[in-house]
């Protein structure tokens, strides 16, 4: 029988450390549900002692999904623990997983301690955590890096303490493919206790190897791998679910024997979704999911196609739910089509959700002769996580050209109060910008600004996503239009308005700016 490759989802944890990317409650939760959908096996909700809107955020997965474990990461101290335990214990099937830095450099500089006392540190850790939870996984943080003879000692230690999992994690992206494989195959020889506990593959990706030696590992003997969608996370980011998974797919040949329990076709909606949701655009050539993926430009590349796939492409795009586009709405499709179409996505909108995307499909529909299943996609998901609309564009005229200084006039509208401003810039967009600084009556920091054309064609729907900066934490903002001048500005203002929502929420009072007149 093949031997499962267990997928342990880290997206929601070491992915949403990525700066301005962290989520609401909801988000996290719809999230959650679509790598339920997907099928993984294990996920990772976050750090929940890290703050009380971790916390919440993991309790609420635990208690949304039936079908996967469900974990969130704790430092190896017991308040910790304690804290994690309080958040997933209501799981169907919960996790705790810990970890401390075991190679020379976290011990000597990070722990000022001697190996000793971080492996008695380790094992202590294991024994507290196994008296709450029978699924423990413990991560020999640094792994990569440290003593080949003192990791075999702690993960012997560790396994014998109670650990179920052992994760030995290349946390800064240093190892190569067959030195990983070359560790994990002496690990699976020199520590007998690893019979008895799942050996897991944690790999970063500053030197770009992460899925090369995930899979290095999984070929070695490593039957769990923790990814990210997208392969979003910490500074280069993680290695990537999709390419991991389709390439024990793919190469069965390689991979003898092992299979991944992943639902495949949910792939290109799950990148969809977190990508949107984190604020996060996808590379265009990433590999699996990026929109050219599956695009074949040369001539040569076009005939073979035609005349055989298997000419030039290795994986079916399908495969991976990425859909010719199969449908099309148009403004004479009512409003049964569209909650259809809706569910097809995956969505599940509540009726007044679908009531005001219905109203926005309307003017789009009017803008563009067909609305494709990724615009539909971009107004549902634009609807069911939109933060109170505290500035809300109205009108906006803009002058721009070649020898004219860039003007633009807005009209906003905070809660009944009509404001107006006009700023000149060294564009349309920057003087758009300046406008709104002066009707919030603050500056932002624009750290980020991306405008991407999320469907083809002269009616194509533009996308923009900026992030900008407020007393160090980052919001993320993202709109669509057919006119890209309009999306800019929606982005700005959906960044800030999550902004003020944020300080509502921690008391603080936002979004007084200017007066009407
Ligand atoms: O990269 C890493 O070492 C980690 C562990 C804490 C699991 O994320
Ligand atoms: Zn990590």
């Amino acid at each position: 029988m093949a031997e499962k490759v267990f997928i342990f989802d880290t997206t929601l944890r070491d992915g949403e450390q990525v700066p301005g990317a962290k989520l609401a409650i909801d988000q996290k939760i719809e999230i959650a549900r679509q790598l339920e959908t997907l099928n993984v096996d294990i996920i990772e909700a976050g750090f929940p002692a890290s703050s009380p809107g971790d916390f919440e955020s993991v309790r609420a997965v635990a208690k949304a999904v039936r079908g996967p474990i469900v974990t969130g990461l704790a430092r190896a101290v017991k308040k910790d623990i304690d804290v994690l335990w309080e958040a997933v214990k209501a799981a169907k099937r919960p996790r705790i997983h810990t970890f401390l830095g075991t190679s020379d450099i976290h011990i000597q500089k990070k722990f000022r301690a001697d190996r000793e006392k971080i492996l008695q540190w380790c094992v202590d850790t294991v024994k507290y955590a196994r008296s709450l939870c029978r699924d423990v996984e413990f991560s020999t943080e640094d792994a990569s890096r440290t003593d080949f003879e003192y990791l075999c000692r702690t993960i012997e230690a560790v396994v014998k303490a109670g650990a179920t999992t052992i994760n030995i994690p290349d946390t800064v992206g240093y190892a190569m493919p067959m030195e990983m494989a070359d560790r994990v195959r002496r690990l699976k020889e020199a520590v007998p206790a690893l019979d008895k506990a799942i050996l897991s593959m944690h790999c970063h990706d500053d030197l770009g190897l992460s899925t090369a030696n995930t899979l290095a590992g999984v070929l070695a003997g490593a039957r769990q791998v923790e990814v990210t969608v997208n392969g979003i996370g910490e500074r280069a980011g993680n290695a990537s679910l999709e390419e991991v998974a389709m390439a024990i797919k793919t190469r069965k040949d390689i991979y003898k024997g092992l299979h991944v329990g992943l639902n495949m076709k949910e792939i290109a909606r799950t990148s969809r979704m977190v990508s949107k949701l984190m604020g996060l655009p996808v590379q265009r050539n990433k590999a699996i999911v990026g929109a050219n993926a599956f695009a074949h430009s040369s001539g040569i590349h076009q005939d073979g196609i035609i005349k055989d796939r298997s000419t030039y492409e290795i994986v079916r795009p399908e495969d991976v739910g990425v859909t010719a586009h199969t449908f099309a709405l148009t403004a004479r499709s009512g409003r049964a089509a569209l909650k259809h179409h809706i569910a097809l996505l995956g969505h599940s909108p509540g009726d007044a959700q679908v009531d005001a995307i219905y109203e926005k499909f309307l003017v789009l529909a009017d803008k563009k002769k067909e609305v494709m299943v990724e615009d539909l996609d971009i107004l549902v998901q634009d609807e069911m996580f939109k933060v109170p609309e505290t500035y809300k564009l109205v009108h906006v005229q803009i002058l721009s050209g070649t020898k004219a200084t860039p003007m633009a006039a807005l009209k906003i509208q905070r809660g009944k109060e009509i404001i107006e401003e006009a700023a000149t810039g060294n564009g349309p967009i920057d003087a758009a910008y300046k406008c709104i600084e002066r009707i919030v009556g603050r500056k932002f920091q624009l750290i980020e600004f991306g405008m991407n054309a999320v469907t083809s064609g002269q009616d194509a729907v533009g996308e923009a996503r900026v992030r900008v900066r407020s007393n160090g934490t980052i919001f993320s903002g993202g709109a669509s239009s057919t006119d890209i001048i309009e999306a800019a500005i929606k982005a700005y203002l959906s960044a800030i308005n999550r902004w003020v929502d944020a300080e509502k929420k921690t008391g603080k009072s936002a979004g007084k700016g200017k007066k009407s007149k």
